[in-house]
């Protein structure tokens, strides 16, 4: 199988699984935040994630956001000041929840519907500031055909900011406050994790789901993949807080794991 059949072959049947959490995440969620979205200036971006887009200047930028899911972080971006705001997403469920919650903001941010692997030249360079952020970078097949989709969108001069969960969590299994810290996976580990369980990380509900496929990679894979497609390394830290929706028992032992990093490359 040559290499974009692979991601293919991946990204297609994520898709499905995407797909298929999206009214459920919905279920949970999506009454709230169009209230929430009503409201002038709201934001679901936490301080550092705030701070960050802050120090990049956002206020006035064209950002484009990869793996936006319902638009709930971009959204708020819009409502930092962001001049044009695109999200890309695979799944036309949280596309279309993306559009209700614009509506209910009068927010004008564009939402498109695509692999990001399929992400076309009409898009290249045609944005200051483009966002990773929580839970994106492991479900990408191959890191360095990601990154070069997503540094062709960078304007010279642009940045791309990263706010990830750390790939050291992802060698333990996730579990509620209290429960025990298992150590699961390699660090190193290449084989691709397949689960089953669903989706939907908001509510916890577990169903019978399509398979999705998600990797480990490791904290220089991900920086060399940015240096390899032409992007210098700005800023890098690493955090003891959780950003995630199921590492409750990593949050809450008492010895401190890096469980989040925030990354900013610039383009030359
Ligand atoms: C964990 S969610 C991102 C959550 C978001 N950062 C937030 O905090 O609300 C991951 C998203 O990536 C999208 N996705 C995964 N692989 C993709 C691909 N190859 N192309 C486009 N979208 C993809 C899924 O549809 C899903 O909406």
């Amino acid at each position: 199988m040559s290499v974009s059949d692979h991601i293919k072959t991946v990204t297609s049947a994520n898709r499905e699984a995407w797909q298929e959490a999206a009214p459920i995440h919905a279920k949970h969620n999506q009454a709230e935040l169009i209230k929430s979205y009503s409201q002038p200036g709201f934001t679901e971006l936490d301080a550092v994630e705030t701070e960050r887009l802050k120090a990049l200047g956002v206020a006035g930028k064209d950002v484009a956001q990869i793996c936006c899911n319902n638009g709930r972080e971009l959204l708020s971006v819009k409502n930092m000041g962001a001049a044009r705001c695109v999200g890309f997403d695979g799944a036309q469920g949280f596309i279309d929840q993306g559009r209700e919650l614009a509506a209910a903001g009068g927010l004008d941010v564009e939402f498109v519907c695509t692999d990001i692997y399929d992400i076309g030249d009409e898009y290249a360079a045609r944005f200051d500031i483009v966002t990773i952020t929580i839970g994106v970078l492991s479900w990408m097949p191959d890191l360095e055909a990601f990154f070069a989709v997503v540094a062709k969108l960078i304007r010279p001069g642009g940045a791309l900011f990263i706010y990830e969960h750390h790939p050291m969590i992802f060698m333990i299994e996730p579990g509620k406050a209290g429960d025990p810290i298992v150590w699961e996976l390699s660090y190193f580990d290449k084989e691709p994790y397949v689960e089953t369980n669903g989706l939907d990380y908001y509510s916890g509900e577990e169903y019978e789901a399509k398979p999705a496929t998600s990797f480990t990679q490791t904290m220089s894979e991900i920086i060399m993949a940015g240096v390899n497609n032409g992007l210098a390394v700005e800023h890098f830290e690493e955090y003891p807080h959780h950003i995630s929706n199921t590492w409750y028992n990593v949050e809450a032992w008492e010895l401190d794991l890096p469980m989040c990093f925030t990354l900013v490359f610039r383009k030359g």
